[in-house]
């Protein structure tokens, strides 16, 4: 595991989560969850995979998604995976982790194609793990097949948006570049839950396969029909020939980086597209929201020292002088200082590396 590009944010992360520990507050620091919506097919599942780095989730033509996944990245000493349905078993074998991902997927469903909301939660232990939180959702169909309920697309919409509603998730909408952008799933319910496009990143899959004479540079430029706050990036995730062939990932980002950097119409954009490109663009999203989050932690803090104050300043008083309570006040302030000084150069150092 080792989802490089946003593996700066971890030191940070662990900063503020120390200083919490530290004040002795109740809170623990979370980063937004990202979810990835879009119609079936898009690619969804194989972007959230090359995000992190590990090939362990099914995917294929036709609806492989079929309840929600909840992976939670955890940073840990060895590198293992456990299911919430299965706590006492640990997986080091990521083909075993897809299969049991399959088999649950079938218990859930009663071993019919349906969907259902009941999702499987996936912890992922590793040292090389940012702490946090992505969901791949089954995509949005229209026309239920065979074994399928009527009000398929109804249940779809309402599992997706039940994790996209949320105003801290990150959504990535996906939609595959062979497919009009007006028609995309996955910015018309994306449109519903963030309207201002604050939180929502554009992913454009499947570059590779749009028609000779065709290409994305507008939609990549974000001078396309459907112009995004946050913009557009564009991928080439494995094909399902690449997945049949067993390629790896490293090879696979190494066929997307020779594909945009030799086609004439994005060698120009180099930098501003492909998988680590979308994994920089999240990490500065995630960023984003810690500094957000700065003065929330500040009143948790001064609240919490607020808290203990009354016994503290009762022995200060009493093993000092009475002037206890103002020692009191600029030690607290100090703390609390400290603490966001020491936050914000952890969030510039590891912009800098960026
Ligand atoms: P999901 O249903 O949205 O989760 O889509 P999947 O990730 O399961 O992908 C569906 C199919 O499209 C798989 O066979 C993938 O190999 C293929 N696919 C996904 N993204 C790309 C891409 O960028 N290029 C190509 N050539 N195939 C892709
Ligand atoms: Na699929
Ligand atoms: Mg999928």
């Amino acid at each position: 595991w080792n989802n490089a590009g946003m593996q700066s944010l971890i030191p940070v992360t662990n900063k503020v989560q120390d200083v919490l520990n530290k004040a002795g507050s109740s809170e623990s620091f979370e980063l937004p969850r990202i979810a990835v919506v879009g119609g079936q097919s898009s690619g969804k599942s194989s972007v959230l995979e090359s995000l992190v780095g590990r090939d362990f989730l099914p995917r294929g033509n036709g609806i492989v998604t079929r309840v929600p996944l909840i992976l939670k990245l955890i940073q840990d000493q060895t590198e293992f995976a456990r299911f919430q349905h299965k706590e006492n078993k640990t997986f080091t074998d990521f083909d075993q982790v897809r299969k049991e991902i399959e088999d649950e997927t079938m218990r859930i469903t009663n071993g019919s194609r349906n969907i259902s909301p009941i999702p499987i939660t996936l912890e992922v232990h590793s040292p090389h793990v940012l702490n946090l939180t992505l969901i791949d959702l089954p995509g949005i169909i229209k026309i239920p097949i065979e074994g399928q309920s009527e009000d398929i697309e109804e249940q779809i919409r309402d599992m997706i948006l039940t994790y996209i509603k949320d105003d801290s998730c990150l959504i990535l909408a996906v939609t595959p570049a062979n497919q009009d952008l007006a028609n995309s799933d996955a910015l018309k319910i994306a449109k519903e839950v963030d309207p201002e496009g604050n939180r929502t990143i554009g992913v454009l899959t499947k570059i590779d396969l749009m028609d000779k004479g065709t290409d994305a540079r507008d939609i990549l430029e974000n001078r396309g029909a459907c112009p995004l706050k946050r913009g557009y990036i564009g991928v080439v995730n494995r094909s399902q020939k690449d997945i049949n062939e067993k390629k790896n990932i490293k090879y696979c980002l190494d066929q997307e980086k020779k594909f945009f950097a030799q086609h004439p119409a994005y060698r120009h954009l180099t930098n501003k597209h492909g998988t680590p490109y979308l994994q920089q663009a999240l990490n500065q999203q995630l960023m984003e929201h810690i500094r957000d989050s700065l003065p929330k932690f500040r009143k948790s803090l001064l609240q919490r020292f607020a808290d203990v104050e009354p016994e503290a300043l009762k022995y200060l008083s009493q093993q000092f002088d009475d002037r206890g309570e103002s020692k009191m006040l600029t030690t607290r302030n100090k703390i609390v200082q400290q603490f966001i000084h020491d936050v914000e150069a952890a969030i510039d150092g590891s912009c800098s590396q960026i």
